[in-house]
């Protein structure tokens, strides 16, 4: 056996002396030092030798292992030498040029709005929730007072899901405070911003994803009043100044009584391609949470109210930041993204 060890020192030694490039050093380590290596080979059959034997083969295979592993790694530093000197020698090395820069990412314009919206919120004491993209159509029509008939669907066509229960591409932001409602008790001020999907034509306007940031305010003594001074706050801190702003009545199912806010435009005076020439943006849909929904989700309707608002944050983004076309947003173009 002590022969058997010299002979293949010996011959290994020999082979790794010869090894011409990198990776044929690597295929003659993985032969020689690898699990199925002669010499893995040898040290497994040690229990099985004569007792005496053991101490000295154990001992001799143990540093022929060392001593290999200490001549292939000399081995390695050689043949990278080389090929690094062969690299410098090569004609068209010019070791002067400057390094390639590294690509720096940025964020994504909707993302630094939805950043600011978030610091204004939690300034104000909302905590930001996460709700699911693909969600129950119980969640994101049933329980927020849509049933299955209603006419309301047809404006928020989406992608339903096969298979799996009643699952749809979320509509909107509306599905989380039913969530909230379940799940946590009054009083809380919750937003949630996220993506959202509908089936609609693709335009300057309009996309099948969008962003939106919902917000729900549920406790004792809520009022209309703290909705439409909160909406003006959030507006005045975006935009570094008060904005006029306007309520109209609006129809959604989950609120009652429903409104619209409109925004001057920021732009103009009198009418711009911002605002379509009509001078006011339409902002946002707010409304008092109606009893059913409160009912759908056991919060008590005697004891407390809630406000709850809804906005698009593709719009806000193209306002704040001056951008024309909402279909820039997913195209993953980087011309556009470098710039912001
Ligand atoms: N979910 C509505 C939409 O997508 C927006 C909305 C309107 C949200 C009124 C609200 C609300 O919370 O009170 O059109």
């Amino acid at each position: 056996m002590e022969d058997r060890i010299a002979q293949l020192g010996t011959d290994a030694r020999a082979r790794i002396a010869a090894a011409a490039d990198l990776e044929a050093l690597r295929c003659i380590e993985r032969d020689l030092l690898g699990k199925q290596g002669p010499l893995a080979e040898i040290l497994a059959s040690i229990p099985s030798l004569d007792k005496a034997e053991r101490p000295a083969v154990g001992r001799l295979a143990n540093v022929l292992k060392c001593e290999l592993l200490a001549v292939a790694a000399e081995r390695r530093e050689v043949l990278e030498a080389e090929l690094l000197a062969a690299e410098r020698s090569c004609e068209d090395f010019d070791p002067t040029l400057p390094a390639r820069p590294a690509r720096r990412g940025s964020l994504h314009p909707i993302t630094r709005v939805r950043r600011r919206v978030e610091d204004v919120f939690t300034s104000m004491g909302y905590r930001i929730l996460e709700g699911p993209q693909v969600e129950l159509d119980y969640y994101n029509f049933q329980a927020l007072n849509i049933p299955a008939d209603h006419p309301a669907r047809e404006m928020q066509d989406t992608f339903y899901c096969t298979g799996s229960g009643n699952l749809v591409m979320r509509t909107h932001t509306s599905p989380v405070q039913v969530r909230t409602m379940e799940s946590v008790e009054p009083p809380y001020r919750v937003i949630s911003l996220g993506r959202v999907f509908r089936k609609e034509e693709q335009d300057a306007t309009h996309d099948h994803t969008f962003h939106q940031v919902e917000g729900l305010v549920v406790g004792e003594d809520v009022t209309a009043g703290h909705l439409i001074g909160t909406l003006r706050s959030l507006l005045a801190h975006l935009f570094g100044r008060e904005l006029d702003t306007r309520l109209r009545p609006g129809y959604f199912p989950f609120v009652e009584p429903g409104f619209e806010l409109d925004v001057r435009c920021p732009f103009c005076e009198g009418g711009c391609r911002v605002c379509g020439r009509t001078s006011w943006i339409e902002f946002c849909g707010l409304g008092m949470v109606h009893p059913r929904v409160f009912a759908a989700s056991g919060v008590d309707s005697e004891r407390y109210t809630g406000f709850a608002f809804g906005f698009g944050l593709d719009r806000l983004t193209m306002m704040l930041l001056g951008i024309d076309d909402v279909r820039h947003f997913m195209a993953g173009d980087l011309r556009f993204l470098e710039q912001f």
